[in-house]
């Protein structure tokens, strides 16, 4: 029996879907995409507010911009409010002290999950001065949806 090529060009490109679909998945396993970012960096939980790593919290500039370390617990950000500056990398740090949380700063592409047990870090650049809401965007009990902290970015000093 012959095939026409018409047949034979959708055979082969469901074959590639099939094959698609096989590699997804096992990258999808073997990478743990469940992880939260940064994960191999762990922490015990527990002792999240005597860790050295999290004694320093707020905002800290750095050579390259701002790094923001915070402690997310029901229902509060620690602390509660953060300034950094416009157009200067801002690096993230965060954990949780009890269960998993979100990080959303809404407006900007912001966004993480805070796992107990892992330390979640991103990087990211605000360029529009301004006050931003950071909501939890994971249930975490109750008083979920009464879990926010504020970031404030400052206008930045004329670039040279
Ligand atoms: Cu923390 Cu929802």
């Amino acid at each position: 029996m012959k095939v026409p090529l018409y047949e034979k060009i959708w055979m082969w490109a469901s074959g590639v879907l099939v094959v698609a679909f096989v590699v997804t998945i096992v990258v999808g396993l073997a990478g743990s995409a469940l992880q939260p970012p940064s994960h191999v960096e762990t922490i015990d939980p527990t002792k999240v507010w005597n860790d050295p790593r999290f004694k320093q919290r707020g905002a800290t500039p750095t050579a390259a911009g701002t790094t923001v370390v915070m402690i997310a617990m029901m229902f509060a950000y620690q602390p509660a409010e953060v300034r950094v500056t416009a157009g200067k990398p801002v690096t993230f740090r965060l954990t949780s002290s009890d269960v998993t949380h979100g990080f959303s700063i809404v407006g900007t592409n912001g966004n993480t999950m805070v796992v107990p047990g892992y330390i979640s870090q991103f990087t990211t650049v605000f360029r529009t001065p301004g006050e931003y809401l950071i909501v939890c965007n994971e249930y975490c009990g109750l008083s979920h949806h009464l879990m926010f902290a504020k970031l404030i970015v400052e206008e930045g000093r004329a670039q040279p």
